[in-house]
């Protein structure tokens, strides 16, 4: 499976901020956006990431993340010459994705709490899996619709009669077929590939699977100024009262054995004097050898 995190789009909602700033770069708390959706793939076992953009700021990510090995990744670069979409994301990375299955996360959502992704990504055998997130205003949202017995039977997009009240968060999982269906799409009213409609197309042949999302997890995404401010309160929140981190891409490539010790201590050495780095300091590394099979403890991780 391989990732691709989509962090192009216009961010008009973002105005001003995002004249001279692509949204995704842009500060949640103490990390800077995208580190929140690399984190969740990251988690989900994922190590081969694309990263798509716009052609002004795609720069500025190589900048940022660099080519992944210093976290264990292999990240690399695709730019998107105008926002036609998020179906466009398969179009844009049709070489990349080769003959394997693929996830796609927005670059502007958050995850946060165990959503057994790696399981998720490990069993995944074909088709789409979309997720259900329950919300309080369903119309801002692409819907899913049930039957009596909970089989989807429809998706709605921004509905105004909205017939459930559980939203599509944006990670999405597909087969290789994903690229085909999508270059078979038209545009929306809006000019926009929409995702939807590819989801439609997997449900059209009864292949797409919805996998609710419960009480344990928090999905976020950060479109607008409040939902923005909303999101780095909450990830102070939790980061103060328990003391982790959310999204911490150096702890989870130690964590999920993508880098080893003295990998992440020199990454460690090479952070200024800082609050980051200090919380990076003070991580518990015991490492025990087992049947000569390294074994890492670290304090609990959440996404
Ligand atoms: P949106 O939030 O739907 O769009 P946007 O980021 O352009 O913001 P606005 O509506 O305020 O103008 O996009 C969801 C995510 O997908 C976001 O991370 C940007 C990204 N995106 C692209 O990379 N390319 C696209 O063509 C679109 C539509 C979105």
């Amino acid at each position: 499976m391989k990732g691709i995190i989509l962090a192009g789009g216009k961010g008009t909602r973002l105005y001003p901020l995002t004249q001279f700033i692509s949204k995704q770069l842009l500060p949640v708390y103490e990390k800077p956006m995208i580190y929140y959706p690399l984190s969740t793939l990251m988690l989900g076992g994922i190590r081969n990431i694309t990263i798509i953009s716009t052609p002004h700021d795609l720069p500025q990510y190589r900048k940022l993340l660099g080519d992944g090995k210093k976290w264990g990744l292999t990240l690399s670069y695709h730019q998107q010459n105008k926002p036609r979409g998020l179906s466009d994301a398969f179009i844009v990375c049709k070489e990349f994705i080769g003959k394997d299955d693929v996830s796609l996360i927005l670059g502007d959502n958050i995850f946060y709490g165990n959503m057994r992704l790696e399981e998720i990504y490990q069993n995944f055998n074909g088709g789409a899996l979309i997720f259900g997130y329950p919300v309080q205003d369903p119309k801002r949202y692409g819907i899913i619709e049930f039957d009596d017995e909970g089989k989807v039977i429809g998706l709605e997009e921004k509905p105004k009669e909205p017939k459930s009240k559980y939203a599509i968060p944006g990670l999405y999982l597909y087969d290789n077929r994903v690229v085909e269906f999508a270059e078979s799409l038209t545009p929306s009213a809006r000019g926009e590939l929409e995702i939807t409609d590819l989801n439609r197309e997997y449900l059209k042949r009864g292949e797409l699977k919805v996998q609710i999302l419960g009480r344990g997890i928090a999905w976020l995404d950060t479109g607008t100024a409040e939902s923005l401010q909303d999101a780095s309160v909450f990830i102070q929140s939790i980061e103060k009262r328990q003391s982790y981190k959310i999204g911490c891409p150096e702890e989870i490539a130690l964590r999920m054995g993508y880098i080893d010790t003295d990998q992440f201590l020199s990454l460690v050495e090479e952070m200024p004097d800082c609050e980051y780095n200090n919380y990076l300091m003070g991580i518990d590394i015991e490492l025990e050898y087992a049947g000569g099979k390294q074994q890492m403890g670290i304090r609990g991780l959440q996404p």
